[in-house]
C-alpha cells in the first residue's frame, strides 16, 4: 500500500490552526492520480472521457481540481448536478445517474443537454412525458443491470429484455437521442474480468442498437476501480472486450469511466489525535482516537488495506522492536466505533497524533455529525494549507431544528 509522507511539523502546526480531528487533501496527489488514472485508459482505439464520481468526495475543491484536470462530472442527484454546473462544466460533460431523479432534475438536465442515465422503465415513462420542446433531442443513456461481480448490484438499470425493449421505443421517438450504453459493476473491483463481462452485455446491447439505426456517443463502463494499484490490466480487460465496436458504426463511440475511489481515496488523509490508552482486560492495550465510524464509514473501508494508522508525532521514528498489535477505537459512544481491531502501531500516549491513510473515498460524503460536529478539511495546495471546508460548530448541528414555542424555557 501506498503511503502519501506528510511532514510530521507540518500535521501538527496543522491541527494547531486547524483543529483536531482533521481531513487533509494532497492536491499534487489528486492531481497526479488523476493524470495516472487518463493516461492508462486512453487507446487509440477509443477515444476516452473520464467523469469524476461526485458522491464518493463532492468538497468543492476537489471536484474543481479534477474538472481542471479535465475531468467531467458523473452526479446522481440534483444538489451534485448544480454543483457541477457551478464549478463550470458543461451540461454535456455531466453524466447523470442514479435511481432517483425528481421529475424537475430530470427536466432541468434534459432541457440543458446533460445525459441522463435511465436506470428503470418508470423513469423513462417521465422523460417520455417532459421531452419534446427541448432544443434538442434528450440524451439518454440505457444502463445495464449488472450481477457479475462480489455484491449485487442487479437492481440499478435494465435486464437485458427491457433495455431491448426501450431501444426500440428511442428509436421509434425523434425527440430521444440514444447518447450512451452504461453499466457500472461495483466498487473496489478486484478482478478486471468483472470489467470483460460488462463490457461484453454492452457489446450485445449495442449490436442491438446498430440493427435499429441508432449510434451511441459513449460506451461507459462506470467506476468500481481499485486505488493505488496499476490499472492496466482494466484497461485492456475493457478495450479488448469492446473492440468489436470499432467496426459497428460509422463513429467508435467513446469510452467513458466513473471513477471515484480509484482517483480520490489515496489524495486524503484523516489526522487524529489520541486522547486515551487502555489496558483492557481480556483484550489488551488499546487506543481511542478523537476520529471513528463517524468519519470513517464502512463504505471507504472496502477491501482489505485500505486503511491504516501510523504514529507521526515523533521525529525520530520508534524502533521496529517497539511495534506491538494494538485496538485502535473511535470516540463515540457505540461499541461498533472500531477502526482498527488489531493494529501494528509503537507505544502511543495521550496527544500523539495518528493519520488514517486513504480516507478520501466514501468519508467526506458519508461522514455524520454523530455526537460531535464534523471536522475542517485542508487543501496542501501549491501555496501551502488552505481551509476548503471549515469545521462544523454545535450551531452548524442544531441550525435546523425549531424548538416549539410551548417548550422553550420561559
Ligand atoms: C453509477 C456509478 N458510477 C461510479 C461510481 C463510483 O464507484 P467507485 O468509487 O468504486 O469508483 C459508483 C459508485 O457506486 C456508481 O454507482
Amino acid at each position: 500500500m501506498t503511503h502519501i509522507p506528510l511532514a510530521n511539523a507540518v500535521t501538527a502546526d496543522l491541527l494547531e490552526e486547524f483543529g483536531s480531528p482533521l481531513f487533509v487533501v494532497n492536491e499534487s496527489v489528486l492531481r497526479q492520480t488523476f493524470r495516472d488514472f487518463s493516461r492508462t485508459f486512453s487507446t487509440p482505439e477509443f477515444p476516452s472521457h473520464v467523469a469524476f464520481s461526485y458522491k464518493t468526495n463532492y468538497l468543492p475543491a476537489v471536484c474543481a481540481i479534477l474538472r481542471n484536470e479535465g475531468a467531467w462530472a458523473e452526479v446522481v442527484s440534483g444538489p451534485e448536478y448544480r454543483l457541477a454546473r457551478r464549478l463550470g462544466h458543461s451540461p454535456g460533460e455531466i453524466v447523470f445517474n442514479g435511481p432517483w431523479k425528481t421529475r424537475d432534475e430530470l427536466e432541468t438536465a434534459l432541457a440543458e443537454g446533460a445525459c441522463i442515465v435511465l436506470d428503470g422503465l418508470d423513469e423513462f415513462s417521465t422523460v417520455e412525458s417532459l421531452v419534446g420542446g427541448f432544443k434538442q433531442p434528450a440524451r439518454l443513456g440505457i444502463r445495464i443491470a449488472f450481477n457479475g461481480g462480489k455484491t449485487d448490484w442487479s437492481r440499478f438499470g435494465f435486464a437485458h429484455g427491457d433495455a431491448t425493449h426501450i431501444l426500440e421505443r428511442i428509436a421509434k421517438n425523434p425527440a430521444l437521442d440514444l447518447h450512451m450504453l452504461h453499466s457500472h459493476c461495483g466498487t473496489n473491483v478486484g478482478d478486471p474480468g468483472v470489467y470483460s463481462g460488462a463490457a461484453a452485455g454492452l457489446v450485445e446491447l449495442a449490436k442491438l442498437a446498430a440493427a435499429l439505426h441508432l449510434a451511441p456517443a459513449f460506451i461507459d463502463l462506470g467506476g468500481g476501480f481499485p486505488s493505488g494499484v496499476n490499472l492496466t490490466p482494466y484497461a485492456r480487460a475493457i478495450t479488448k472486450t469492446l473492440r468489436p465496436l470499432t467496426h459497428l458504426f460509422d463513429t467508435t463511440p467513446a469510452l467513458l469511466l466513473e471513477p471515484g475511489r480509484s482517483l480520490v481515496s489515496l489524495a486524503m488523509q484523516l489526522v487524529c489525535t489520541v486522547v486515551a490508552v487502555k489496558d483492557i482486560p481480556g483484550r489488551g492495550r488499546a487506543i481511542i482516537l478523537n476520529g471513528g465510524r463517524n468519519l470513517l464509514p464502512p463504505a471507504c473501508r472496502e477491501g482489505p488495506g485500505t486503511l491504516s494508522v501510523i504514529r507521526v508525532k515523533d521525529v525520530d521514528q520508534p524502533p521496529q522492536s517497539s511495534y506491538a498489535p494494538v485496538a485502535v477505537f473511535g470516540p463515540l459512544c457505540m461499541p461498533e466505533d472500531i477502526i482498527n481491531e488489531s493494529a501494528l502501531l509503537p507505544p502511543l500516549a495521550p496527544g500523539d497524533l495518528v493519520l488514517v491513510h486513504e480516507a478520501g473515498a466514501y468519508t467526506i460524503t458519508q461522514s455524520m455529525p454523530f455526537i460531535r460536529p464534523c471536522p475542517g478539511v485542508v487543501l496542501l495546495g501549491p501555496d501551502g494549507p488552505v481551509l476548503i471546508r471549515r469545521a462544523q460548530t454545535d450551531e452548524d448541528l442544531f441550525a435546523c431544528d425549531v424548538l416549539p414555542p410551548h417548550l422553550k424555557q420561559s
